[in-house]
């Protein structure tokens, strides 16, 4: 029997997609969490539940560069099958993308291409809008600008601040994520020539969670 794919997550705070991810795992493991932030409270997590943990403190290195070398170094030791941004708070540079070992995911508070960067749900809110929503994404060089894989949008409630619309965003972003990892880790979802495709079992599985597919 093949061994189970298994993907790096990389963050830098609290973690909670990383145990969504974790928790919900089929089709993949965690084989390895990163944190550019050595207190990062998901890499005490991390540790607790006996998954292998890499802290790389960004501060501790002279540059941005021997940052990059270094993570580039401890992802490639990884093996991964799909890396995953999971909180990660930092823009991977050009170089860091195109000698990765594996694809690059990320999952955004935001239906983008509305709120790119931070904030997400505070914006949302001083725009007044009804809808808000997560975005699971191909990383590319820009802030968060890859190509969409899928979405899920949440309500606004009139009584809503943005803790609260964060937390029911959360709430679906442990829902989206694990699915679309386990999916691209497949090979079910795909991104090729700048276009991103899906199996007929991906579109339909989408239909019953409601989960809106990057159809472009
Ligand atoms: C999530 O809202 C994610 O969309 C964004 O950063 C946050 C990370 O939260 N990229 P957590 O660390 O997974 O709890």
């Amino acid at each position: 029997m093949s061994p189970i794919p298994s993907i790096t997550v990389l963050i830098s705070g609290r973690g909670s997609n990383l145990e969504a991810l974790h928790r919900e795992a089929s089709g993949y493991r965690v084989g390895a969490v990163i944190s550019n932030r050595c207190d990062a409270r998901g890499i005490d997590w991390a540790k607790e539940a006996g998954l292998t943990t890499h802290v790389l403190h960004r501060q501790l290195f002279p540059t941005a560069r021997d940052f990059h070398t270094a993570l580039l170094e401890v992802v490639m030791h990884t093996r991964p099958a799909l890396v995953v941004l999971a909180g990660y708070m930092a823009l991977l540079p050009p170089e860091f993308i195109a000698a990765c070992p594996a694809r690059i995911i990320n999952i955004h508070p935001s239906l983008l291409p509305k709120y790119p960067g931070l904030d997400t749900h505070a914006r949302a809110l001083a725009a007044g809008e009804l809808m808000h929503g997560c975005t699971a994404h191909f990383v590319d060089q820009g802030l968060d600008t890859g190509r969409v894989i899928a979405q899920v949008s949440v309500p606004i409630h009139p009584e809503d601040d943005a803790d609260a619309l964060a937390e029911r965003t959360r709430l679906a972003e442990h829902s989206l994520y694990p699915w679309v990892v386990r999916h691209v880790v497949t090979g079910d979802i795909t991104l090729a020539d700048g276009h991103v495709r899906f199996s007929d079992d991906v579109r339909r599985e989408a239909l019953t969670f409601g989960y809106r597919l990057n159809t472009v």
